[in-house]
């Protein structure tokens, strides 16, 4: 399928470490950190950098900046200015950054001058691969060593690039130890469709009946616990032609389901793997049978919008009868018979995997939804819309 875009968080890190990759698929979010990473490089004096909404490219960069010992502003839209930035100033700080953060929280964030002592280490309380990414960027960029231990295993698209470019990385269970004095090998590297992308398609074909092959999708361990989700719910996955290129595993993969849609429950332990599915999750629950309960997922409201109580409202607004719990660290569905006769609004504030996720509930009902905004769905997709028109009307 022509359209789905290479795998944004590899494309995000290429482009900061300066790797070279094939950039005719990319979404709006590698757009700007290229350009971000590109004016860095052409720049002598204090650079202002625009991140748009991409909080991988802003949290990784920072890194990467604060590593070189220079001095720069990092800023982003309005989604980005509300993300949390201390869990990134804080490390950095306590390694010897220089850092000011807006009323000490937020972007736009002022890296000032300095250096970081040799050697540090650090261990990740929240599960996020953009924290443990940013400080791996930072070891290159100073030419140091780290050592980091996570809680809960995140994506680890960064090790995997920095082993792949002949990089001095160890792993010892959740510890990760990082020797940046060796220089890396600029590589060209080739990256696989986004598999964040691709469930969009899986879950439209489970709730369509439709089946659609996809190609060359990435399906990294630390992304595809989604796949696991789906089977659990009673679905079919079939993968094809498994191969790792570049340090990544790609496969083709297909989707189908026989017998009946069923909830699920996810904990914590799982909720890093598929981080970025979870609306979509909500969506498929919405049509199974019995309910579906998602806890230790905190981390969900401080996406690109707080993407429980904004999921759990939609969901309200798609199907009044549906019965909702929400928790402070997640949710509860218990689905119900859809009888909605009225227009269907849902409000996205620009966030653009909501924006998606009801786009794919809306063809299991086969109705136009009104969508506050659609322009967001480049941040990740721009192709989307024509896909799902091609593959689904
Ligand atoms: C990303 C990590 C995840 C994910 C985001 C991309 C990355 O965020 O939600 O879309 O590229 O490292 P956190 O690591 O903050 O959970």
């Amino acid at each position: 399928m022509r359209g789905i875009p290479i795998d944004k968080s590899i494309a995000q890190r290429c482009a900061i470490l300066g790797l070279d990759f094939d950039g005719k698929e990319i979404s709006e979010d590698v757009k700007h950190t290229m350009e971000a990473a590109n004016a860095l490089k052409s720049s002598r004096e204090d650079v202002e950098l625009d991140l748009g909404n991409s909080g991988t490219g802003m949290r990784l960069l920072t890194g990467y900046i604060v590593g070189l010992g220079e001095a720069a502003i990092l800023l982003g839209d309005t989604s980005l200015s509300k993300r949390p930035m201390k869990r990134i100033a804080d490390p950095l700080s306590e390694w010897g950054a220089k850092i000011e953060l807006t009323n000490n929280k937020f972007a736009p964030i002022k890296i000032n001058r300095s250096e970081l002592k040799p050697k540090f280490k650090y261990h990740l309380e929240i599960a996020s691969a953009q924290i443990k990414s940013c400080l791996l960027m930072a070891a290159v960029s100073s030419g140091s060593q780290i050592e980091i231990e996570e809680h809960l295993i995140s994506r680890d698209h960064t090790e995997r690039l920095l082993e792949e470019c002949d990089g001095l990385i160890k792993k010892e269970g959740k510890k990760i130890f990082f020797d940046g004095r060796k220089k890396l090998t600029k590589k060209k590297i080739d990256i696989p469709k986004d598999f964040s992308c691709v469930a969009y398609f899986l879950a439209a074909d489970i709730l369509t009946g439709r089946i659609n092959e996809i190609k060359n999708v990435g399906v990294n361990k630390t992304r595809t616990a989604f796949l696991d989700i789906l089977k659990e719910m009673g679905a079919k996955i079939e993968q094809k032609n498994l191969r790792i290129i570049s340090n990544e595993p790609r496969a083709d993969l297909k989707a189908s389901i026989a017998g009946p849609l069923k909830g699920v429950t996810i904990l914590g332990d799982m909720v890093p793997n598929l981080i970025d599915e979870i609306p979509l999750i909500a969506i498929l629950a919405m049509f199974a049978q019995g309910k579906t309960v998602v806890r230790g997922a905190k981390e969900l409201r401080y996406k690109e919008s707080d993407r429980i109580s904004l999921l759990l409202s939609n969901l309200k607004k798609f199907n009044p009868n549906i019965e909702l719990r929400e928790f402070e660290d997640g949710f509860e569905i218990n689905p119900k018979e859809h009888n909605m006769n009225k227009d269907l609004s849902i409000t996205t504030n620009g966030d653009h995997r909501m924006l998606m996720s009801f786009a794919i509930a809306g063809l299991r009902i086969n109705k136009a939804i009104n969508f506050d905004d659609t322009s967001c769905v480049d941040t990740s997709f721009p192709k989307f819309f024509n896909l799902i028109e091609k593959c689904y009307q």
